[in-house]
């Protein structure tokens, strides 16, 4: 079945980018010249997703507006004659259909994801965090559309870590049956030390059969009071296939205050405009650390 929908969560509540994260929404936060946000929608236009689905939370409107169309805004950039600007503007609002849904407490993100089931109904879907972003030649989610489309079972996104980052991480272990893809056998969030030699950690991006959300309906709270969707995954591994893919690219956790530093240095050295002045104030600075 050809996969439509993307969902994603954005109801969190940002406390490792606090004071930042307040009253904007971290997702908001601006990498280079547009939000966190907008480079993930944008992934999502590029992999051929028609339907947005954004869960969100009390405080999060400005995510929402963001994507919207601005009536006054477009109009004075075109009285005063900024075209370009105008039709950047008017570009936001038209990239994709976005339907939100409200996660009324921050139960988690399998609590967050099992709130779209009406919405998402009974088809594959993807899911990709609001502030877990990608830099790639081929967007990571077209990647795994790729993938998914031989395999037509749920896809984690994998990347390795260093053995002594992944407590930070959910962990899978597995067969690999073929260059960069691993058949999930096992799966661990945030294991303790010890309890595997595994370093393939799953980062933001999931293909899901719909099945997810039955077993996400019956899971008990664990970790931190949350609905852990690591529990959920697990479960649907055990009764249908699941696959783990080492994506092609870099992500960057820009929901951490390291991560979207180093994401702001990776796109801007990239940035089509400002990449080359950057790079060289990069160099200049580099001599003197
Ligand atoms: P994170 O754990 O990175 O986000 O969740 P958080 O809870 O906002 O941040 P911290 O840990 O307090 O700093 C990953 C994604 O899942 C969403 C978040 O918005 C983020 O995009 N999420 C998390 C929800 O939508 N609902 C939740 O209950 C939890």
């Amino acid at each position: 079945m050809k996969i439509t929908k993307a969902v994603i969560p954005v109801a969190g509540l940002g406390t490792r980018f606090l004071p930042a994260s307040k009253a904007i929404p971290k997702e908001m936060l601006t990498i280079v010249d547009r939000p966190t946000i907008q480079y993930i929608v944008e992934e999502v236009v590029a992999s051929g997703i028609e339907e947005i689905i954004l869960v969100t939370s009390e405080g999060k409107s400005a995510i929402e507006n963001h994507f919207d169309y601005d009536f006054e805004l477009e109009t004075v950039l075109k009285a005063k004659g900024k075209d370009v600007l105008c039709e950047e503007i008017s570009h936001i609002s038209n990239l994709i259909d976005i339907v939100s849904v409200r996660q009324k407490k921050p139960l988690g993100l399998g609590h967050a994801i099992w709130t779209t089931r009406k919405v998402v109904g009974n088809q594959p879907f993807v899911v990709l965090l609001g502030d877990d972003l990608v830099l790639s030649d081929t967007p990571c989610t077209q990647q795994m559309i790729e993938l998914y489309d031989d395999c037509q079972e749920s896809i984690v996104a994998i990347q390795r870590v260093p053995l002594d980052q992944t407590s930070q991480y959910g962990i899978v272990e597995g067969e690999r049956v073929r260059e960069g893809v691993v058949r999930v056998e096992r799966m661990f969030e945030k294991p303790k030390p010890g309890v595997t030699t595994s370093d393939l950690a799953i980062i933001g991006r999931y293909i899901l059969q719909p099945e997810i959300f039955e077993i996400l309906g019956g899971i008990q709270p664990g970790h931190g009071g949350e609905i852990q969707l690591t529990d959920a995954l697990l479960t649907l591994a055990h009764r249908r296939p699941m696959y783990a893919y080492e994506f092609k690219g870099t992500r960057y956790d820009a929901g951490d205050k390291l991560g979207y530093l180093k994401a702001i240095i990776a796109f801007a050295l990239r940035h089509p405009t400002l990449g080359k002045e950057f790079r060289k104030h990069i160099k200049e600075i580099c001599v003197d650390l």
